[in-house]
């Protein structure tokens, strides 16, 4: 016989409202309503008093009982809540060693920069060494030493940035690297292999192909027996050193003052393969620079003997190789320094 009812009802309703607490303090408050004082349970134990002996004993007990399931289901939620806190816990403070957070990116350096150590590399790797000169020259150096004197109708050739210093037109901003050709030969005797890489400046407006500053490659052989042949293969070793096996270069007839005869070597273009596109023109090639046999008359002007040395030079635009190899519709992206661009390229 069950002298209480509504005992079992009173564990199911604590049960309940035990698992809807998410925190302690409301554990707390719900374990004081339910076991405190003034609780049900309580109340139903005061009331004990108005049971015979017998029943007294039996519903005591069946009180008890249920004292105790409601501690037991207090203190197991008290270690269920304490179990998620400790686990919140550890996923807030958890430090993901593999996960890419969006911060301050890492610099790098400019496609112009890369580009020019990497043609340095398949120079130095063909056994030439690497020479630097002054981007602000003397018009002897830039000019007059390499066969176009003053008043020269070839200096149309290159639109001139003028200091203010010295007498008027003597001092200037070098319009190609073919300067550092005479310099290096001034400083050392033959036999030369140089590469000479550095910025070069022209009057010239910006469009999608030219950028008043820019930056050039400078070759230089001068050596006993020099052919055209060596100037032909050298250029053919570096295009597919540096473009890949797909790519050529050919040589076409052209005018330079310091070299005779002197040509344009141009390369499979890249972004057809040779097949014609709106890049090249229809013509499968693109223009990458000039080179020639060194003039004698440029060796002279370095105190050499045209008869014993004989050499060969090149020049072309790092810019241009670079535009070549990441297919950059525009040239001015280069200078413009716009990280939204540079950082793809
Ligand atoms: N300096 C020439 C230019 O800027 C390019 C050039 C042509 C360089 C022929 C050379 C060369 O060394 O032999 O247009």
């Amino acid at each position: 016989m069950t002298p209480l009812t509504g005992v079992d009802g009173l564990v199911d309703d604590a049960a309940e409202r035990v698992a809807a607490c998410m925190s302690d303090e409301a554990l707390r408050s719900a374990a004081a309503e339910l076991l405190g004082k003034r609780s049900l349970l309580a109340g139903a134990h005061r009331s004990l008093g108005t049971l015979e002996p017998d029943d007294r004993r039996a519903a005591g007990r069946q009180l008890h009982e249920a004292r105790s399931r409601i501690e037991h289901l207090v203190a197991d939620r008290h270690q269920e809540l304490a179990r998620r806190a400790r686990q919140r816990m550890l996923h807030d403070d958890r430090l993901d060693l593999t996960e890419v957070r969006p911060g301050p990116s890492r610099g790098r350096l400019h496609v112009v920069q890369r580009t020019r150590d990497e043609l340095e590399d398949v120079f130095v790797g063909m056994g030439f060494v690497v020479e630097e000169g002054p981007e602000v020259e003397t018009d002897w150096y830039n000019f007059e030493a390499l066969n176009i004197p003053p008043a020269h109708p070839a200096r149309g050739m290159w639109d001139t940035f003028y200091l203010d210093l010295g007498d008027p037109e003597t001092i200037l901003l070098r319009t190609h690297t073919s300067p550092v050709q005479i310099r290096v030969m001034e400083a050392q005797p033959p036999p030369i292999y140089a590469v000479m890489p550095g910025r070069c400046y022209r009057r010239d407006t910006p469009d999608a192909r030219h950028i008043p500053i820019f930056h050039q490659i400078e070759g230089l052989v001068v050596d006993r027996h020099v052919t055209f042949a060596h100037l032909a293969g050298t250029i053919e070793t570096f295009t597919t050193a540096y473009f890949g096996p797909n790519i050529h270069s050919r040589l076409r007839p052209a005018y330079f003052p310091f070299t005779e005869p002197s040509a344009e070597f141009e390369v499979t273009c890249t972004i057809c393969q040779g097949s014609g596109c709106r890049t090249c023109s229809q013509t499968g090639w693109i223009e990458l620079g000039g080179c020639g046999m060194v003039d004698p008359a440029v060796l002279r002007a370095v105190g050499l003997d045209a008869d014993t040395w004989s050499g060969f030079a090149f020049g072309f635009g790092i810019d241009r190789c670079a535009q070549m190899r990441h297919q950059i519709p525009d040239m001015r992206i280069l200078l413009e320094n716009d990280l939204r661009y540079l950082r793809q390229i």
